[in-house]
């Protein structure tokens, strides 16, 4: 049986992370994978996770399952910080999954249980694992215009007009705040667009908010989700809480399916319930019940919100010290566009073979399409990497 097997392509963010542990080089600058890394280079545990953890280790006197759709409390904390009050509580059904990755898989199974022939509008580029677990599904995907490679920004009028193409009934996959791999995002009016296009050609839009936090602010980064979220007729969002909560080998996701019809939702929750048991029966209940106990705490909260802040102050001051750093080397601005991205994640717009080389020579590690991670540099990396790519000719 075996041997009929064939090697699957690697998924590109996660071979880069293995070159980066194998190179010898102590001169190694990890821009890959994304992931937080403080001042010293550490993926430090946030300080209420921890106070969280021991409460829990003090006060859990069971370990038996939980529901099929994890704890309930769990999901309303999430949806109180995603949604607020946008959407009546009623009109959401939501289960916990693992990490944003299982709530897109979720996702995606849920469209295709409920419409074989749906097509998925994904922005042009997306994160590569959106294409790889639909290819998987084998769920049809349409690109979307989406960055644009001459001012690094958004093509909006190229989206809308691919999304005008789309039929009632296809997917519209959104990055909710923090677009990856690209850093470029909609503002408010465009986001409003987008929803009038969703709603005339009777589309389901889908969002994926994994970065909630790491922009504009907590409640900021939730203006486009919650706008979608009571604008549109049928909207799923998958998130994480890996980045914001640093609980990234927890697998802490929650998928939502969100419906104005009472009997609508309570089919979504009973269908999202059934795809869980057929997947993995319970989700992972660790980190999600860290999460619950933070966001169910004033101080716990008070002290994971400052944290967070911090943790996004200090990657716009990255992103800032990293675009004066290139004005000064290359006496120009081409290089403004990385303090207007927000989130992790800045798409450089440097060719493939210059990715290489600054691999080969730099030991810089960034994805092939020069995707760097913000969060992986520090005060003394970023005039290091800022000669780099201009030494190599960005
Ligand atoms: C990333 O894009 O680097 C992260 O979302 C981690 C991952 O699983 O790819």
């Amino acid at each position: 049986m075996f041997h009929n097997l064939k090697p699957q392509p690697a998924d590109k963010i996660l071979a880069l992370m293995q070159m980066y542990r194998e190179d010898p080089r102590d001169q190694k600058i990890d821009l890959g994978v994304g992931v937080y890394k403080n001042a010293e280079g550490v993926t430090p545990v946030m300080r209420a996770v921890k106070a969280a953890e021991q409460r829990i280790w003090e006060e859990q006197d069971t370990k038996a399952y939980t529901g099929l759709a994890g704890d309930p409390a769990y999901a309303d904390a999430m949806i109180g910080l995603i949604l607020g009050t946008a959407v009546p509580r009623g009109n959401i059904a939501a289960v916990a999954t693992p990490g944003g990755t299982g709530a897109c898989r979720q996702a995606f199974e849920l469209i295709r249980m409920a419409n074989p022939t749906a097509r998925v509008f994904v922005s042009n580029p997306t994160w590569p694992n959106h294409l790889s677990i639909l290819n998987y599904l084998g769920i049809e995907t349409v690109p979307y215009r989406y960055f644009d490679g001459e001012t690094r920004g958004v093509d909006f009028d190229g989206m809308i007009e691919d999304l005008n193409s789309a039929n009632a009934g296809d997917v519209v996959l959104l990055h909710g705040c923090c677009h990856n791999p690209t850093g470029a995002n909609l503002n408010l009016v465009q986001w409003q667009e987008v929803v009038n296009v969703i709603n005339a050609r009777g589309l389901v839009a889908m969002i994926d908010i994994a970065y909630q936090g790491f922009g504009d602010g907590l409640e900021e980064d939730a203006q486009a989700t919650r706008l979608v979220a009571s604008s549109v007729k049928h909207c799923l969002i998958a998130a994480s809480c890996s980045k914001n909560f640093g609980v990234y080998r927890e697998r802490t996701g929650l998928l939502m399916a969100i419906s104005a019809d009472a009997g609508q939702t309570r089919l979504n929750q009973d269908t999202l319930a059934f795809l869980n048991r057929q997947n993995y029966s319970f989700p992972p209940d660790h980190g999600a019940r860290v999460v619950t106990t933070i966001l169910t705490d004033d101080a716990l909260r008070a002290d994971w919100q400052a944290e967070l802040e911090e943790v996004r102050l200090s990657m716009l001051g990255l992103r800032q010290q990293l675009a004066n750093e290139l004005q000064r080397l290359s006496g120009s601005d081409r290089f403004g566009f990385i303090a207007q991205h927000r989130g992790m994640f800045s798409r450089l717009g440097a060719a493939p073979e210059l990715v290489e080389k600054l691999r080969a020579d730099h030991g810089i590690y960034m994805v092939g399409d020069s995707r760097l991670n913000i969060a992986g540099l520090n005060a003394s990396s970023v005039p290091i990497l800022a000669k780099a790519i201009i030494d190599v000719g960005v």
